[in-house]
């Protein structure tokens, strides 16, 4: 018989009870694909559509820089407290334990060194590497004003198609040349340059004067990065301003890997991104965490 179930007594349909359709509400994707939206909640916490994501993926064009000189020895110990960690295929398949399951963002451009013009960048991961690496997003250099301007859109677009074939978010990263200003019109252009060509999301700089009007225009999730070290409290308080002022998160790299205590200090942002916690009350957190060595 085909149906065997069908002589059973006991089944319950529950016809009293209308079937759920749960609305996505991480900003700005509620109509993507639902393989996209599996792979964004394992970079955004579904619970506070935020993130708190570890960016170690510097050495692409900087080298071993401080605090990156052995990934093994001073990463791996944070990614307990991450929510998604950022970094190179070079340093995946090397150094993180696959037993890592929470996302991570590939980084799928480079080219140039720190010693050449940074905007040239080319793609520089395979689609199908990146699935292989089950990544849940691929990020993108995109250089508004810079030197290889087009270029750098492009790689952002080619990725954007690339990963829509397959249900992959593009992070487009708004890199900020040495002689542009860091202000909320140049933020406002490159954001929405990046949204509007397809990013899923988009990381920028923080600005203190009118980053909200950044969040604002643009339609999909704004992440910030740290950017230099700062002192602890500094760099908690740009976490909370941008959260505050309409980010969805952190990508956070050298204010953690390179704080005194770089465990603390994760757990200290997670505090301000995911509790809304004062800086004041943040670092406080910290220094406690510091002291026990935890
Ligand atoms: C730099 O280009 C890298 O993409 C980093 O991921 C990014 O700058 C975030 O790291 P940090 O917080 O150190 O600025």
């Amino acid at each position: 018989m085909a149906d065997k179930d069908g002589i059973r007594k006991d089944h319950n349909y529950h016809l009293d009870i209308p079937m759920k359709n749960e609305p996505f509400t991480l900003r700005g994707s509620n109509s993507i694909a639902w393989g996209m939206k599996n792979r964004f909640s394992n970079i955004f916490n579904p619970d506070t559509n935020r993130t708190v994501m570890l960016a170690v993926d510097h050495g692409y064009f900087l080298g071993p820089t401080t605090g990156l000189e052995r990934i093994d020895v001073t990463i791996v110990p944070l990614l307990p407290y991450a929510d998604t960690l950022m970094c190179t295929r070079g340093i995946l398949r090397s150094t993180i334990p696959p037993t890592f399951t929470k996302g991570v963002v590939l980084r799928a451009s480079g080219g140039p060194s720190i010693l050449k013009e940074l905007s040239n960048e080319e793609i520089a991961v395979d689609i199908e590497d990146a699935i292989r690496l089950n990544a849940a997003a691929l990020a993108v250099q995109v250089f508004i004003g810079g030197e290889f301007e087009t270029k750098s859109i492009h790689n952002l677009t080619r990725l954007v198609d690339m990963g829509n074939r397959y249900g992959i978010p593009v992070l487009g990263v708004t890199a900020v040349g040495k002689e542009m200003k860091r202000d909320a019109q140049y933020m406002r252009l490159a954001t929405r340059i990046c949204a509007e060509l397809g990013a899923s999301y988009v990381k920028t700089y923080y600005v203190p004067e009118d980053f909200e009007t950044v969040t604002a225009a643009c339609p999909v999730p704004i992440v910030i990065a740290g950017g230099k070290k700062i002192p602890e409290l500094d760099a908690l308080k740009m976490a909370y301003n941008a959260i505050q002022q309409g980010a969805c998160g952190v990508d956070m790299g050298r204010n953690i890997f390179q704080a005194e205590a770089p465990i603390a200090m994760i757990q200290a942002v997670r505090k301000v991104i995911h509790e809304n916690m004062k800086p004041e009350e943040a670092l406080k957190v910290y220094q406690t965490l510091k002291k026990e060595k935890k």
